[in-house]
């Protein structure tokens, strides 16, 4: 059982606003690892600071026992870490295919088309879509054609930001069985921020509670789960 993400101690922020204190979290190679949190309580600035975002004061991050603190983001990409924004990151105007030569743009040609066949056998729907402008998919096709985006460049983690944000529940659910799969069909490690939080329980290995920039409690998601006053607090129950 490895490591293969070790943040330790981080503090970090955007120029000389400090917005993480000491965190400090493990993803084990293999896994599904949620972020959890009330709004501005830092999630995204996790997922940012790793991917190299944000102003990094103390404390370090390593990805396969490497220290990539501080690295350029399209460095950290070509390690093996794909970063999928909270905010679209689509090219509304250009059709399906197009979309995906664009993030598989540092690979050879014939590389790329075996990729995008690849990624067409995980999601079909991309396939048949191909010619189609993307501006006219839905929003959960297009959180599938970022995920296929992503998946061109076959990263070994990816660390994704609300993918199932304003998704209608039917829609959403696709998206929860689609990063299972890739979790466990294709060994993709993953890191998750959700508002969901009882679903991102629910399909996570661990879990990690942000409060105010600060773990504020971490473990098995079953545990979290089944503790009452996490439940009461953020589950409603
Ligand atoms: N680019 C930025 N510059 C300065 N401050 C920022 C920037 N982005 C976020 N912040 C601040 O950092 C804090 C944490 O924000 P962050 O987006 O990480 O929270 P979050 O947990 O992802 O929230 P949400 O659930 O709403 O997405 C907030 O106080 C926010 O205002
Ligand atoms: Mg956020």
């Amino acid at each position: 059982m490895t490591n293969i993400l070790e943040v330790d101690k981080l503090n970090a922020g955007y120029g000389k606003s400090h917005i993480l204190f000491d965190v400090s979290l493990n993803v084990e190679d293999g896994t599904i690892c949620a972020i959890l949190g009330p709004n501005g309580s830092g999630k995204s600035t996790v997922l940012k600071t790793i991917f190299g975002l944000t102003t990094v004061y103390s404390g370090s991050i390593k990805f396969k026992g490497n220290n990539i603190t501080g690295m350029e983001p399209y460095k950290i990409a070509r390690l093996g870490i794909a970063y999928l924004p909270q905010v679209d990151s689509v090219y509304l105007n250009l059709n399906v295919r197009e979309n995906l030569m664009m993030s598989g743009y540092i690979l050879e040609k014939n590389e790329i088309e075996e990729r995008i066949k690849y990624v067409e056998e995980i999601f079909p729907v991309l396939k048949e879509y191909r010619d189609r402008k993307v501006y006219t998919l839905s929003g959960g096709e297009r959180q599938i054609l970022v995920m296929a985006m992503a998946l061109i460049r076959q990263p070994s983690l990816m660390m994704f930001d609300e993918p199932t944000a304003h998704l209608a529940p039917k829609i959403a659910n696709q998206i929860f069985e689609k990063i299972k799969e890739l979790n466990k069909s294709h060994g993709i490690t993953v890191v998750l921020v959700e508002q969901n939080v009882k679903r991102a329980l629910e399909e996570s290995d661990t879990a990690y509670l942000l409060v105010s920039g600060k773990v504020n409690y971490y473990g098995p998601s079953k545990e979290l789960m089944a503790n009452e006053k996490f439940g009461k607090l953020f589950l409603g129950l």
